[in-house]
């Protein structure tokens, strides 16, 4: 009894620990991202293609001129819903490095459908000194390297204030960011209404833009989301079955007993 007091009490502090840790996170620099309306998060969600494609597109036509996204192939875009025919054309608009051929020199080629895709900058240190000095970092895995991170790059996209609030003193060459740890980011505001004309037709409003590109990069992230949770489907599945198949025996057995 002793015992099991003890530990009821141990796992209430635990608890009670984890809680005022989070607290202490909104209480820190930043404001905690809101909640945001995704399709794919739920237990059976899936990815939106149309959303996708547009995310895409706002990636290709803003983000993709300071950020890297290194651990996507153009083949990849197979998986959301890209016939092999748009993959060509959409690698083919780049052109990637190669070499060295029979004289020893690197050389430019348009890309292919297995090449990754290029990177802005020829390196880290090209790429900050055309960021005044901070980093744009790759964006293959930024969703799951980020707390809540899928919320929280929504929120960043669409928390910038032109003017900081009453006597907040912004550096220079900063931009005022409700919702990025110490409000100062080195990133200007990437998104505005109209950014992107969709290929789709779909109205480009800030908050369209911001959710479509957060969907893209959601999936770069974790793109086996969908087969990870149609297998979650299947084992549960199974494992019903089975449950009533033992229940079945069970009964047979125990009624020749009793
Ligand atoms: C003009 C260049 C530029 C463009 C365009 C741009 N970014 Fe950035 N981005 C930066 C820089 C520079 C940083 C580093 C900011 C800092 O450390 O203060 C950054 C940082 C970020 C971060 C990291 C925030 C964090 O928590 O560290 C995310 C996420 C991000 N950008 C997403 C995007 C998305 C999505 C787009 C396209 C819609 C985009 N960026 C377009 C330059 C850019």
């Amino acid at each position: 009894m002793r015992a099991q007091l003890v530990a009821i009490a141990a796992s209430l502090v635990l608890t009670l620990g984890l809680v005022g840790s989070r607290t202490a996170y909104a209480a820190g620099a930043a404001e905690e991202p809101p909640d945001h309306d995704w399709k794919h998060t739920g237990v059976f969600g899936t990815f939106d293609r149309s959303e996708l494609q547009r995310g895409f597109q706002v990636f290709q036509e803003v983000c993709a001129s300071c950020h890297s996204l290194d651990y996507i192939a153009f083949r990849n875009l197979t998986e959301i819903g890209f016939s092999e025919d748009q993959i060509k054309a959409i690698a083919a608009e780049y052109e990637v490095e190669d070499g060295p051929d029979d004289e020893g020199e690197m050389f430019m080629r348009p890309a292919k459908a297995s090449d990754y895709f290029p990177a802005p900058f020829a390196n880290p240190q090209a790429a900050r000194a055309a960021n005044g000095g901070a980093y744009p970092p790759d964006l293959s895995l930024i969703v799951k390297a980020r707390n809540n991170g899928l919320d929280y790059l929504y929120a960043v996209l669409t928390g910038y204030e032109e003017e900081p609030p009453g006597s907040f003193e912004l550096a220079e060459g900063m931009n005022y960011n409700r919702y990025f740890p110490g409000h100062q980011i080195a990133m200007p505001e990437p998104l505005y209404e109209e950014a992107v004309e969709y290929a789709d037709g779909t109205e480009a409003t800030l908050e369209q833009l911001a959710h479509d590109v957060s969907v893209f990069l959601a999936w770069t992230a974790e793109p086996e989301l969908e087969v990870r949770k149609q297998t979650g489907l299947k084992v549960l599945i199974f494992i019903a079955i089975f449950t009533a198949l033992l229940y079945i025996i069970k009964r047979r057995i125990w009624a020749k007993l009793h």
